[in-house]
């Protein structure tokens, strides 16, 4: 008798905690980099996601919706305590984060071992959605193998034989390179030098010197932000632009055009987005962002809108309730997401799978050329639910 009173009572209190926490309001801890070569990205993704939320009343899944933010600074030697605090310090019950690789992978390993929800709004490191998958991980953006991959084929039906490639040297630059090579000597070409520097460096003058000497047919790059600035505008003034064609991962022409000028002209770039889909739906997410911030959007703004739409898609499925991970997971697993970009599903391993466009730079665009890739998804090698 005494021991049922005592469950009844535990049981009461139990339902008393869960409805207090769905009325209560749910913290989103953003984690991402306001200074360094990638301040603007993080800028654009808290703009979408905010965005998002803004269009829903400020709730999602019935739940105001309160941010807390830590800048990030790119920075991975910082990552695990910067999320640490996130989770222990400030209680966030979701983890939103972040544009480097290098911290997405530490982030996703505090995630996985704490089962915090986390929402990757940029970040490609193919390991997340590889060995590091979990049921609460998720990834809005894309993975470093899926532009890559797609300007590999490209490349290799343009005619182009011998190609060097040039990036940072850490993951995304890395696995960029590396999707595009899987693609590109399949189709029969070669890369013929792999050319890096350390992140986040801009020592550009050694590198557009080797690359003038070995003559390739073209070249494929991957940079991003303030370091893409300024090697679209040092390969241009190297003289390398007329002579041989300059390709990359669209990341080198998003966000970047205002400071690139005519440098950027007629550069083509792969990606999941582009600024002419002149879809309905990507029309008034473009209206919707310039009357909020006075910006045009970039891919960054909507892969951050995105996190929120698969955020809200997932709360709406529990009524707000952040504990039910497994139905969280499972809407979000059976859901098409209506982005801008298009709409998407994710992989099994909570990746998009999306079309990968061609794009090319006139003037402060990056006007679509065609569909490089239907619904590429990303091979997941290595995910284990
Ligand atoms: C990455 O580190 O994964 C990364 C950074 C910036 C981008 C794309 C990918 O624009």
């Amino acid at each position: 008798m005494k021991f049922k009173t005592l469950a009844l009572a535990a049981a009461l209190l139990a339902a008393a905690n869960a409805a207090q926490a769905q009325g209560a309001k749910l913290k989103v801890g953003l984690m991402l980099p306001a200074t360094g070569t990638f301040a603007a990205l993080g800028s654009a993704i808290e703009n979408g996601f905010k965005l998002y939320v803004a269009e829903q009343g400020g709730k999602l899944g019935g739940r105001e919706i309160e941010f807390v933010k830590v800048d990030d600074e790119s920075d991975p030697a910082k990552a695990t305590d910067n999320v640490n605090k996130l989770i222990k310090r400030d209680n966030v019950d979701v983890l939103v984060g972040t544009v480097h690789s290098g911290v997405a992978m530490a982030m996703a390993k505090v995630a996985k071992d704490t089962g915090t929800l986390l929402f990757v709004p940029n970040a490609g490191a193919d390991a997340v959605t590889g060995p590091m998958c979990a049921p609460n991980i998720f990834r809005s953006s894309f993975s470093n193998w899926q532009p890559g991959y797609a300007m590999g084929e490209v490349m290799a039906k343009k005619g182009h034989k011998n190609v060097v490639t040039i990036t940072w040297k850490y993951a995304a630059g890395d696995e960029s390179v590396k999707g595009f090579k899987e693609a590109f000597e399949k189709a029969g070409g070669k890369v013929v030098k792999e050319l890096s520097l350390p992140f986040p460096g801009v020592e550009f003058q050694a590198l557009l010197t080797e690359i003038a000497a070995t003559k390739p047919d073209a070249v494929y790059t991957f940079f991003a932000g303030g370091g893409a600035v300024k090697f679209v505008k040092d390969y241009a003034a190297a003289g390398l632009k007329k002579n041989i064609p300059l390709y990359g991962a669209g990341f080198l022409t998003d966000g970047t055009l205002e400071a690139q000028g005519s440098d950027a002209d007629g550069l083509l770039t792969t990606l999941h987005y582009a600024d002419s889909l002149n879809t309905p739906r990507d029309n008034s997410f473009r209206l919707a962002y310039a009357k909020a911030y006075k910006l045009q959007p970039d891919v960054y703004a909507v892969q951050g809108y995105d996190a929120a739409q698969m955020l809200g898609i997932g709360l709406a499925a529990v009524k707000g309730d952040v504990s039910k991970k497994a139905e969280i997971a499972a809407a979000i697993e059976r859901a098409k997401i209506d982005s801008p970009r298009g709409a998407f599903s994710v992989s099994k391993a909570h990746n998009p799978v999306q079309d990968i466009y061609l794009r090319q730079v006139s003037g402060k665009e990056n006007k679509l050329v065609s569909v490089a890739s239907k619904a590429l998804a990303d091979p997941g090698r290595g995910c284990r639910m």
